[in-house]
């Protein structure tokens, strides 16, 4: 097999046979197919796209790189979760010790990535002793005793995908829906639940912007799944304001807290409700009404367990900011505007975030919010507390948070969850 045949194919529209997808997957992996060749295939697939059995042998070349794991051994049914991340999206904090407190076993593997705020292992860095290394052998004890581990992904899942989105990264291939597809799906379907359940984000916070684009890597992800045996929903869901009434580290945590002790913001308990329905039914469980464990304290058993098991204080006060800027409501009216990119670029300035996989965030920055969309506000209120370690940062939050707040405006806010697509 030669790589610039592969090229060539991929670059006069054809499509890969299995036999080159695999070796040109494997012979990367291993160092045989160099950058250079690599990235004129993926700019290749950028232009052309792949059909659905080629994506289809992608990403399972992609997840035969490395293992496939084996939760048999556990003899109870698991269900994942993932989502295409956005502004206050925290969801996975309250959700995987929800599920699990439904009898359904929740593996998270988790990585950093970039973004306005800190990855879940962040936000989950910031309770004091709490690790994100778990290995192998505390990996499945914890999952059996506690039903729910969010940890690190190690070196063996999809080492591919590891190399592949580093190249997409620095070619301008990133945005491509195969590409994306692959790339996620390829970790998730490795990481071996029997379920998993897809949110997929639309709205200015989210990596897709139209409604469209969200639907059609939906539906892309989708199909992988299925085909690769996995049952899979996905929900398209509102990114045009941020989730909840926090974005940052430690105050998603607080927020998530709250959720578990019953209360919480009506959207973030809606839509983690509506995603432990999806897991449970994807597991076999529709039988199980998760809001009954968020009332009676099942979940928030299950959270304490699952800090504690990976050496983190449930208990412990979470850090607090040096610096809190009060920003007031510009007017009296309806909130229609509360913008999740300007948001979450304001909550990156202030530190919540990284710009380079190696630079660390800080666990106290953010920003919280008083007053959701559509809700009612008075001119003068204190609307958002921007919080830091470092003042200096306030004023260039400040600038990106121009124009992101309207009262009164004809915005449309888009519906909390805008379609749900299955196989
Ligand atoms: N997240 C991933 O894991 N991969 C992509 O390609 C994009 C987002």
């Amino acid at each position: 097999m030669d790589a610039i045949d592969v090229i060539r194919a991929k670059r006069d529209g054809a499509q890969l046979t299995p036999e080159q997808i695999r070796w040109v997957i494997g012979a990367y992996t291993d160092g045989r197919v160099p950058d250079e060749q690599m990235s004129a295939l993926l700019m290749a697939v950028f232009f052309n796209g792949m059909a659905g059995e080629e994506l289809a042998v992608w990403t399972q070349a992609m997840i035969d790189s490395g293992e496939r794991k084996d939760l048999s051994s556990l003899g109870r049914p698991t269900a994942d979760k993932h989502s295409t991340g956005g502004v206050g999206d925290k969801i996975t904090l309250p959700l995987a010790p929800l599920v699990a407190a439904c009898g359904v076993a929740v593996p998270q593997l988790s990585g950093r990535g970039l973004g306005h705020t800190g990855g879940t292992l962040d936000k989950l860095e910031s309770i004091p002793g709490w690790r994100a290394d778990v290995h192998e052998g505390a990996y499945l004890a914890q999952l059996r005793d506690v039903g729910a581990v969010i940890c690190a992904a190690g070196s063996d899942l999809a080492p591919a995908d590891k190399l592949l989105y580093a190249l997409r990264d620095v070619t301008g291939t990133v945005e491509s829906i195969p590409l994306i597809a692959s790339s996620i799906m390829s970790k998730k379907i490795a990481e071996g639940a029997d379920a998993l359940v897809l949110d997929v984000k639309t709205g200015s916070g989210a990596f897709m912007k139209s409604a469209d684009d969200a639907r059609t890597l939906a539906r892309t992800m989708v199909g992988l799944g299925e085909a690769a045996g996995v049952r899979t929903v996905a929900l398209v869901t509102a990114m045009d304001r941020p989730l909840g009434r926090a974005a940052g580290n430690a105050v998603e945590v607080a927020e998530s807290v709250e959720v578990l002790a019953g209360g919480g913001p009506a959207d973030v308990v809606e839509l983690t409700l509506a995603l432990a329905r999806e897991m449970l039914a994807g597991a076999g469980r529709s039988d199980v009404d998760p809001a009954d464990a968020l009332r009676d304290g099942r979940a928030m058993d299950v959270w304490r367990r699952m800090i504690a098991a990976q050496g983190g204080d449930p208990d412990a006060p979470l850090p607090r900011p040096a610096e809190t800027h009060v920003v007031t409501a510009p007017a009296g009216g309806t909130l229609t505007r509360l913008d999740a990119y300007a948001l979450g670029v304001a909550a990156w300035r202030l530190g919540a975030g990284r710009a380079r996989k190696e630079d660390p965030v800080s666990a106290a920055a953010g920003i919280t919010w008083t007053a959701g969309v559509g809700e009612r506000v008075t001119a003068g209120q204190p609307l958002l507390a921007l919080r830091t370690d470092d003042a200096a940062r306030i004023p260039r939050a400040l600038e990106a948070l121009e124009g992101a707040i309207g009262v009164d405006t004809d915005d449309r806010p888009l519906p909390l969850v805008l379609e749900r697509i299955t196989a």
